[in-house]
């Protein structure tokens, strides 16, 4: 089968190759599936990747299978699998356990061993192939009725396992009504942490850098949360109006707008981290002021990477809720799609030309 890979270490190596295709048999104790892919989206992370920054080949592989956000169908079960049958629609979630704690009850995105898992990212191949097969326990059922925005779950189980994060830290107050958030950032992660808040009644603003109107500020309006364009003027001065805020979800990329954004939290609040620098960036932060009204103010801030299985099934939720709230809204985000594995290259043109969500369609329908 065709599958397209990097050779990790090595820049803009993403090519196309021949791979054996995978069995339900591979998998242990008869809890494989071997799913047919359809969709992969791609993101930062793919695009990291490529530039060699990030990303490392499974043992005894010099290469890496690519694509982490997924989207197929089920085509064949192993006899111990009673959850799935031909036909479903599923995504795959990404980490795999190591040997922590936290792994062992299926928590692998808390682990805290040195290394960490992920298909399509670091020591096993992706989904950027025409199949590929997993335990069962890895996937997740997607009703037919999401199956044109199914391939965005996984980045919607970001979003959903940080605002679960924040919600499970603030059962410190006993009680917590979180009226306004902040969304920092209005790419993929930022939008769709938006529509997640929104759909938990909060009052969201989203700020970001481009001015309004475009894609974007639209995305962020349909759901009825509000738009700012930051500029060039800093991020205090323009925000100021609209805190203090309950909740900040950060998905920008850029370190410093982190210190920015904590000077911007309510009493009582939290900050959700959720960008992956891999610079060497510094800044100059007002520390004393910060650290004291942190201290003052009781507020919390909260790294949060990848989501359990959990996670997953929560956002498979909001995504139906969203549907019925805001149809058409996810599709909306799918922007650039391109026809076949072979293609796979447009995908990175759009990566680099800074697309909202380009996703390859693998196979129909
Ligand atoms: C993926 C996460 C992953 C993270 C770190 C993100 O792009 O969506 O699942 O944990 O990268 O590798
Ligand atoms: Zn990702």
């Amino acid at each position: 089968m065709k599958a397209v890979a990097v050779f990790p270490g090595k820049p803009n190596s993403i090519h196309l190759t021949e791979m054996p295709k995978p069995t339900v048999s591979e998998i242990p104790v008869g809890r494989g599936v071997l799913v047919k892919v359809l969709r992969v989206g791609v993101d930062g992370t793919d695009k990291e990747i490529n530039a060699a920054e990030y990303g490392a080949a499974p043992e005894g592989f010099d290469f890496l299978v690519v694509g982490h956000e997924s989207f197929g169908v089920v085509e064949e079960i192993g006899a111990g699998v009673t959850e799935f049958s031909p036909g479903d629609y599923v995504v795959a979630t990404v980490r795999r356990p190591g040997l922590s704690l936290y792994d062992q009850i299926g928590l692998q995105d808390m682990t805290t061993d040195g290394i960490y898992f992920e298909r399509g990212i670091n020591l096993r191949h992706g989904y950027m192939a025409e199949y590929y097969s997993d335990a069962a326990d890895y996937l997740v059922r997607i009703p037919v009725g999401l199956k044109e925005v199914g391939v965005l779950l996984e980045p919607v189980s970001v979003v959903v396992k940080g605002i679960n994060q924040a919600y499970e830290i603030q059962r410190r107050l006993k009680v917590w009504h979180p009226r306004k958030a902040a969304v920092m950032g209005a790419g993929p992660i930022g939008l769709l942490a938006s529509l997640s808040l929104r759909l938990r009644g909060l009052d969201v603003t989203v700020f970001s850098k481009e001015p309004k109107p475009n894609h974007r500020s639209e995305l962020v309006e349909r759901i009825g949360a509000r738009y700012v364009g930051t500029g060039e003027a800093p991020l205090k001065e323009v925000a100021g109006k609209y805190g203090p805020f309950d909740i900040i979800f950060e998905a920008t990329g850029y370190s410093p707008v982190v210190f920015e954004a904590m000077e911007l939290v309510s009493k009582n609040g939290v900050l959700v981290l959720s960008s992956i620098t891999g610079g060497q960036r510094t800044a100059q932060v007002p520390t004393d002021k910060i650290n004291l009204d942190f201290v003052l103010g009781n507020k919390v801030v909260v790294g949060t990477v990848n989501a359990s299985r959990h996670d997953f099934q929560e956002s498979v939720r909001d995504m139906a809720m969203a549907e019925a709230s805001y149809p058409g809204w996810l599709g909306y985000m799918l922007t650039h799609p391109v026809q076949g594995l072979e293609n796979f290259r447009e995908l990175y043109t759009h990566l680099s030309n800074g697309a909202l969500k380009a996703f390859v369609q693998v196979a129909g329908p």
